[in-house]
């Protein structure tokens, strides 16, 4: 028997799976999605003001939800999500979720600060996508040990693959996330892997909708992928690719939701997220749907930073100039697939890199912005800064060099690895290395 077709994550009277994500209400609103097996029927919650003593459920109160049956790899599972709202601005909360009987253990979050927002931290993550148990779970790990308090953390899509039961997949990644997702809210992006490719259009994996209850202020047709949340005067705005790629109707009506969303938006910074990249770094050719209608908008309504996956490389734009910069444009990969950096990407970004598990960390302040990528083994990889100048626009400082000119790591196991090919035996020249745990 292959154990990655062997169904081992399945539901039971216990939540698991729970997750804190992005209210439909605002910033003082937060939802929690879980999952249990059926014999939970209703998705019910307590809150409560945290203190130190223990006796939390005394003055809880209970928030009910709704509930969403889905027959997956795994079997039936119910998956249960409520929200949170009119909570009070810079406050400790604890939360629960119920199974049949029994309850999660609590978690603490605390709601954002409206009167001092800055400065504050949000992790990024890449690709997670292949053995995700046994090689991402320590990214996620040294990213929160190593960050202080960080108040978001971002999956820029491909957080699973679609290998074997694909229930499993996302049973590795919530197991991974599991002592932290409940705790600190969550930014998914959808990639191409949480699609299903083969038809078009794509049709996305039925987990998606039920354990990423989304802010559901996207576009038409949208709602459960693309949507914009404020944290603390910083605007972070989720849009979806695989679609945009696929589809120009669907690039150009996140086009006009994104023109609405960013002409309106009047907070100090402003990130956008989605997966494929504006410009690849593995091939070294752009994503036309992309350039052709996002970027313009991306430079016409002075987004800040761009945050992408897709490629299992590194790559980030941007050269140190007393002038005004647009948007700097990063691709990163959290996982352990990778591939390898095309020369045109060497020969046009400030850095790029291959071989390499990374997490990213960005500290948001009145005037500047602060971006570092490092490595799963704690070292700094990258590092810029953004200062706003007071005329609009930003100027990028750069500490870190020798920027360009050739990637910052190599792929260090060419020919001693089994990479090259894909499961099929086809031939992947760019790949290094294929991610998979038994190798
Ligand atoms: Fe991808």
């Amino acid at each position: 028997m292959i154990l990655d077709e062997y169904p081992r994550y399945q539901a039971s009277p216990y939540p698991d799976r729970i997750i804190l994500l992005p209210g439909t209400q605002g910033e003082l609103s937060y939802q929690v999605s879980w999952r249990t097996d059926e014999s939970v029927a209703i998705a019910e919650a307590e809150i409560a003001l945290a203190s130190s003593s223990p006796s939390l459920s005394v003055d809880a109160k209970t928030v009910q939800g709704n509930t969403l049956p889905l027959t997956a790899g795994n079997g039936l599972a119910h998956h249960h999500a409520i929200e949170f709202s009119q909570l009070k601005s810079d406050t400790l909360y604890v939360y629960r979720v119920k199974g049949a009987g029994v309850w999660s253990e609590w978690f603490q979050f605390r709601t954002p600060d409206a009167v001092n927002p800055f400065p504050f931290e949000v992790l990024y993550f890449g690709d997670a996508q292949n053995s995700v148990k046994s090689l991402f779970s320590r990214v996620v790990r040294q990213a929160v040990l190593s960050t202080r308090n960080p108040s978001l953390m971002i999956h820029a899509g491909d957080m699973i693959d679609r290998l074997g039961i694909q229930d499993n997949n996302w049973g590795e990644w919530f197991e991974a996330m599991s002592w932290i997702a409940p705790s600190i809210l969550q930014l998914p992006v959808p990639g191409n892997h949480e699609y299903n490719e083969t038809t078009m259009p794509p049709q996305r994996v039925p987990q998606w909708d039920a354990q990423f209850v989304s802010a559901k202020n996207g576009p038409a047709g949208f709602e459960q992928t693309v949507f914009y949340t404020d944290y603390q005067n910083v605007r972070f705005i989720v849009l979806d690719s695989t679609r945009a790629i696929h589809d120009e109707s669907a690039a150009i009506a996140q086009a006009q939701w994104l023109t609405q969303v960013l002409s309106t938006n009047k907070a100090q910074w402003t990130i956008v997220i989605y997966h494929h990249p504006m410009m690849s770094v593995s091939h070294g050719t752009p994503n036309q749907m992309l350039t052709e209608h996002w970027r313009p908008l991306f430079e016409q309504y002075g987004v800040d930073l761009v945050l992408q996956g897709h490629d299992h490389v590194y790559g980030r734009s941007g050269f140190p100039d007393t002038e005004a910069v647009g948007p700097v444009y990063v691709v990163s990969v959290a996982g352990p697939k990778m591939n390898l950096v095309s020369e045109a990407a060497t020969n046009t970004l400030a850095v790029t890199g291959e071989d390499v598990q990374l997490y990213q960390s960005i500290t948001l302040s009145s005037s500047q912005l602060r971006f570092e990528a490092r490595t799963v083994t704690g070292e700094v990889y990258d590092r810029f800064v953004l200062e706003q100048l007071p005329g609009g626009g930003n100027t990028l400082m750069d500490d870190f060099t020798p920027l360009g000119k050739s990637p910052r790591s190599i792929c260090s196991k060419a020919g001693q690895v089994p990479a090259q090919v894909d499961a099929s035996g086809t031939p992947r020249p760019g790949r290094c290395w294929d991610g998979m745990v038994w190798r």
